[in-house]
């Protein structure tokens, strides 16, 4: 054991997973005692007719329900009180999400709320919200429809703050604790087979930085470390399958499964890219997982002194041949990796492109210190360090 410390580790929530799986809603709900769920979802899964297959079990269960379907990309506190209000005047009793991480992230912070006191302000993660977070809180089923932000495992839930008392304008904020886990996740990969490429590509990429940062991230915890491991296998093998055949559930599948592994693995702590990513979906509206595609290949450069031999490991799960090299070599070839998926995804090719102006750089490189991910990067960072990573990848 690295450290004598004593830790404490959570497993993934239950987890319902395979083809078809959604048709088994109405008896989740009946499971949690709910009478009446809030399903929270968002435009673009209804229109997608994802909506009208998970209410279809409920109805055959002849269980009611509410929608709120008003959650925008990159969710703010405003928009978590609007679905609460939703939750109350239908007087739910356990929560849906039907979506993607905006969704699910939305559906956690209305959950915390229908029992513990708003604002929303007082339970985020660098205001100590963890311990005042308990466990009297509703059911909650969290059903992806992308593969990658893993939301439906993992503890967190990341909000647009728009108090502006914490910087200057709107910044993402982490609500973080065990009892913020989705009390069921429902993994039904046809769910996401009419996903299109691009979004396929950019969830993807978020899940395969997951296990990396995981990976090589500070925290001691050795069942993450494998289980991220594992993901990145499994990702590699069906992330360009999943990008260049939408229709092959199977691959579909497997992304779906190892994006839930790879959110679980970042128990261990994230890292430096997404101290930086986060900064750039309020900022310049770039979508988390292209910043996350962006940025990775800069970061691990910058980290690579502090992290041959876990990114050697990590070309070794992405399929790379690493027998007879050394390990500075096999970390190499995990950067090139990244970014040939990022090549073969038509990922944009800088932050520039990707729409961010240089000068405010400055401002977001500030603002990526107040983001607790990168204290478990490998390498010590500092503000100028922020500053020299957005302008590499620029
Ligand atoms: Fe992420």
């Amino acid at each position: 054991m690295a450290e004598q410390i004593i830790v404490n580790y959570f497993l993934p929530p239950s987890i319902q997973f395979g083809a078809g799986a959604i048709k088994q809603l109405g008896e989740h709900v009946c499971a949690f005692g709910g009478k009446k769920p809030l399903i929270v979802t968002d435009e673009g899964v209804t229109n997608a007719g994802i909506l009208s297959r998970t209410v279809a079990p409920l109805e055959s269960a002849q269980i009611d329900y509410a929608i709120f379907d008003a959650v925008q990309p990159n969710p703010t506190d405003l928009s978590v009180l609007e679905g609460l209000k939703g939750y109350r005047t239908e007087g739910c009793d356990l929560v849906i999400a039907v979506g993607g991480g905006s969704v699910m992230d939305a559906a956690k912070a209305i959950r915390i709320l229908t029992t513990h006191e708003p604002p929303l302000e007082n339970y985020y993660v660098d205001v100590g919200g963890i311990d005042r977070i308990t466990n009297n809180l509703p059911a909650l089923i969290c059903i992806p429809t992308t593969a990658g932000t893993g939301s439906e495992v993992s503890q967190g839930s990341i909000i647009t703050d728009t108090s502006g008392r914490t910087t200057e304008g709107h910044r993402k904020r982490a609500i973080s604790t065990p009892y913020n886990m989705a009390s069921l996740a429902l993994l039904d990969p046809e769910l996401t087979v009419g996903m299109p490429p691009g979004l396929t590509a950019a969830t993807g990429m978020d899940a395969v930085t997951h296990g990396v940062e995981a990976y090589v991230a500070t925290r001691y915890h050795p069942i993450a470390e494998g289980v991220a491991l594992q993901a990145l296998k499994i990702l590699g093998k069906n992330i360009r399958q999943a990008y260049h055949q939408g229709n092959d559930v199977e691959a579909r599948g497997e992304m779906l499964i190892a994006s839930a592994m790879a959110a679980f693995s970042f128990q261990k702590g994230l890292g430096a890219v997404h101290s930086l990513a986060h900064q750039l979906s309020t900022e310049a509206n770039i979508p988390h997982g292209i910043a996350n595609a962006i940025l990775l290949p800069e970061v691990m450069i910058f980290n690579l002194p502090h992290a041959v031999d876990g990114y050697a490991d990590i070309a070794g799960a992405l399929g790379i041949d690493t027998s007879g090299i050394s390990k500075a070599d096999a970390a190499d070839a995990a950067i090139a990796e990244i970014r040939s998926l990022n090549e073969e995804f038509s990922i944009p090719t800088g932050l520039g492109v990707a729409g961010l102006k240089r000068e405010r750089i400055p401002k977001i490189a500030k603002d990526a210190m107040l983001d607790h991910c990168y204290k478990f990067n490998p390498r010590p960072c500092t503000k100028a360090d922020m500053h020299n990573l957005f302008e590499a990848a620029f």
